[in-house]
C-alpha cells in the first residue's frame, strides 16, 4: 500500500507531551503513575510532597507518544502549586477514590478549574481508582460516566493495584492528544521546574 506524505512524516514521529495528575490526597494517584512507568504496587506509597516527575512511552499505531508526566501532591498545604503543574498541559488525568464521594466532588472541581483555566485543548481523563474495591464503592459507574459525558472527558475504572486499565487510561489520552505536523511549530517541554508559559504542552518534535 502507497504511504502518501503525511502517513510517510507521521509514521515514526515521537511526540512529547506534558501530562498532570491532579485529585484530593490518597486517591492514588501516585500508585497510578508507578504501576504505568514501573509496572510496581506498594500498599503504603508515601504522600507526595510538592510533585514528582517521571517519564514514560506509550506506542500507537502511527506515533511514539512520550509523556512527561507531573504527579502532583494532593494535600491541602500543596494546593496552591497546581497551577505551576497544570499550566502548559496537553493532558491531565484527574483521579479520584470510587470508596470515597468526597473525593469525586474534588475530582468535579478539578475539571472545573482546568476548563477555565488550563491549555484551551487540554486532554482531560477522569479515572475512578481503587476499582478493585468493589465493596466499599460510593460512587456508581453510571454517575460517573454521565459526568464525563456532559463534560466531554474521557472515564475510566482503575485500579493500580490490579493494574485493571492503568495502561489503558493512557492509551486513551495519547489517541486524543494531536499528533499533526502544526504540533511541530510548538515548544517542547523542559525537564525542570514547570515553565509559566501557558501554551507549551508539548508536541511531535
Ligand atoms: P498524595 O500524594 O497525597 O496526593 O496521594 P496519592 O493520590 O498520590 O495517593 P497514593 O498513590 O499515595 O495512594 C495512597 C494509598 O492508596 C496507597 O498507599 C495505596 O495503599 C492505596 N491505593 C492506591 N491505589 C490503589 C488501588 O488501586 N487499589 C487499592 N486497593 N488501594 C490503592
Ligand atoms: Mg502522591
Amino acid at each position: 500500500m502507497l504511504l502518501n506524505h503525511f502517513d510517510t512524516m507521521s509514521a515514526n514521529r515521537v511526540c512529547h507531551f506534558k501530562l498532570v495528575l491532579l485529585g484530593d490526597s490518597a486517591v492514588g494517584k501516585s500508585c497510578l503513575v508507578v504501576r504505568f512507568v514501573r509496572d510496581e504496587f506498594f500498599e503504603f506509597q508515601e504522600p507526595t510532597i510538592g510533585a514528582a516527575f517521571l517519564t514514560q512511552t506509550v506506542q500507537l499505531d502511527d506515533a511514539t507518544v512520550k509523556y512527561e508526566i507531573w504527579d502532583t501532591a494532593g494535600q491541602e498545604r500543596y494546593r496552591s502549586l497546581a497551577p505551576m503543574y497544570y499550566r502548559g498541559a496537553a493532558a491531565a488525568v484527574i483521579v479520584f477514590d470510587i470508596t470515597k464521594k468526597d473525593t469525586f466532588n474534588g475530582a468535579k472541581s478539578w475539571v472545573k478549574e482546568l476548563q477555565r483555566r488550563g491549555d484551551s485543548n487540554v486532554v482531560i481523563a477522569l479515572a475512578g481508582n481503587k476499582a478493585d474495591m468493589e465493596a466499599k464503592r460510593k460512587v456508581q459507574t453510571e454517575e460517573a460516566q454521565q459526568y464525563a459525558k456532559d463534560n466531554d472527558i474521557i472515564y475510566l475504572e482503575t485500579s493500580a493495584k490490579t493494574s485493571l486499565n492503568v495502561k489503558k487510561l493512557f492509551m486513551e489520552v495519547a489517541k486524543k492528544l494531536p499528533k499533526n505536523p502544526v504540533a511541530e511549530t510548538r515548544d517542547s517541554v523542559p525537564i525542570g521546574p514547570p515553565s509559566k508559559k501557558s501554551s507549551s504542552g508539548g508536541g511531535c518534535c
